[in-house]
């Protein structure tokens, strides 16, 4: 496994407050050098899961623009698989994939999709199916047989065991196995991933399972905003998958979910049933302006700029070519006005040009700043560039 320096990571978070990270060391397998995008089963469909599901998702994902959006690995989560073979090799459940999993990978693959699988360091998932601890190596070469391209790895029934070491272990794995297959860490922050998973996954999960509530999404948010310092091209903060859709927030809560995972640069993993969402859920999903944000090839996760009061805030993202993604966060349950100061988000300029990336409308030029009134539980999301 070649690790190389982050150099990335030394040119980010340079606007706002927060200081440089002076240097990191980064897991070099090539992959995510943007942060992942597709859909994960686990928010929307629990253990609920079949060959005929993932053959449907892959399909409208085709389809409906996700995939060229950029939404490309399709994961299923926990509940694949049932039991070992007598030499070990994990088998999955016949009955909800009859085909087996190689063949649905071929499928995904089929689709111009990329094809993603759970397991976890322990000795079960949390949903008591068999666990890979002992196994490392040959589930690793199963998936790489399988045509697996990304595998998240979770952290149940692990208790005793030392999670950088286990981590270590699969990606090590994964690493001779002969297929290049993007590492997901899912250990919740219990361990501290921010200090050792930028060597050891491509995403590490900061947080608990998100739930479909403003409140949890909040949450996972302030957590995951903690360790901007850290993400960087093929290692990113996973502040959990996304509840877009999924019915237990407004459309206007979904958006500013969607911007904040975006001005994040966390992987955007749908969490809905895209085969029946509304147009309002595909809207926000397939944004193609807060989409590019995100996966800005630079990799800067965004931070907070201006905090005029805990519920109004204002972060601020840097981009690759030198304009800066601005996002107007109203957590209050009021309309408020929000003003965002060119200085303060890291733009050393008096004038800037402003477009609105959900409106799809330039607003003009402004002067030192950009003022505006954010309903409740929403966000103004604006690309602000230099002019002149
Ligand atoms: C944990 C993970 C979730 C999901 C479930 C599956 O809770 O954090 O993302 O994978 O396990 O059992």
């Amino acid at each position: 496994m070649k690790i190389r320096i982050g150099i990335a990571a030394l040119s980010l978070a340079l606007v706002g407050a927060s200081a440089p990270q002076s240097h990191s060391v980064y897991l070099d397998n090539g992959l995510a050098l943007t942060p992942p995008m597709g859909w994960n089963s686990w928010n929307h469909f629990g253990c609920n899961v079949s060959e005929s599901l993932i053959r449907e998702t892959a399909d409208s994902m085709a389809a409906n623009g996700m995939r060229d959006a950029g939404y490309k690995y399709v994961v299923i989560d926990d509940c694949w698989q049932v039991a070992r073979a007598a030499d070990g090799t994990i088998i999955a459940d016949s009955t909800r994939f009859p085909h087996g999993i190689a063949a649905l990978a071929d499928y995904v693959h089929s689709k111009g999709l990329k094809f993603g699988i759970y397991t976890d360091a322990g000795t079960k998932t949390c949903q008591g199916r068999p666990g890979t601890y002992g196994h490392e190596v040959q589930d690793a070469r199963t998936y790489a047989a399988w045509h697996v391209d990304y595998v998240k790895e979770d952290w149940c029934n692990a208790s005793g065991l030392d999670a950088p070491t286990q981590y270590a272990k699969f990606r090590d794995a994964l690493a001779h196995s002969g297929r290049k297959i993007v590492f997901s860490i899912c250990e919740w922050g219990h361990n501290q991933p921010w200090d050792w998973a930028p060597k050891t996954g491509n995403l590490w999960r900061t947080t608990e399972d998100i739930e479909d509530k403003w409140p949890s999404m909040l949450t996972n948010l302030d957590i995951s905003a903690q360790h901007s310092k850290i993400a960087g091209p093929g290692a990113w903060n996973d502040p959990d998958m996304l509840e877009v859709g999924n019915g237990g927030m407004t459309d206007g809560e979904y958006r500013a979910h969607f911007s904040m995972w975006a001005m994040m640069a966390a992987p955007l993993l749908a969490g809905n049933d895209v085969r029946t969402m509304s147009a309002a859920t595909k809207a926000i999903l397939l944004n193609p302006e807060v989409i590019a944000v995100d996966q800005d090839s630079l990799g800067a996760q965004g931070v907070i700029v201006w905090e005029p009061t805990p519920e109004l805030q204002v972060w601020s993202k840097r981009l690759h070519d030198g304009s800066i993604a601005v996002a107007l966060l109203n957590r209050s349950t009021a309309p408020a006005k929000i003003s965002a100061n060119f200085w303060r988000a890291g733009l050393h300029v008096g004038s800037a040009s402003v477009r609105d990336l959900w409106a799809h409308a330039d607003l003009g030029t402004f002067k030192n700043e950009y003022a505006t009134t954010v309903a409740a539980h929403a966000v103004v999301m604006i690309r602000v560039k230099p002019v002149g």
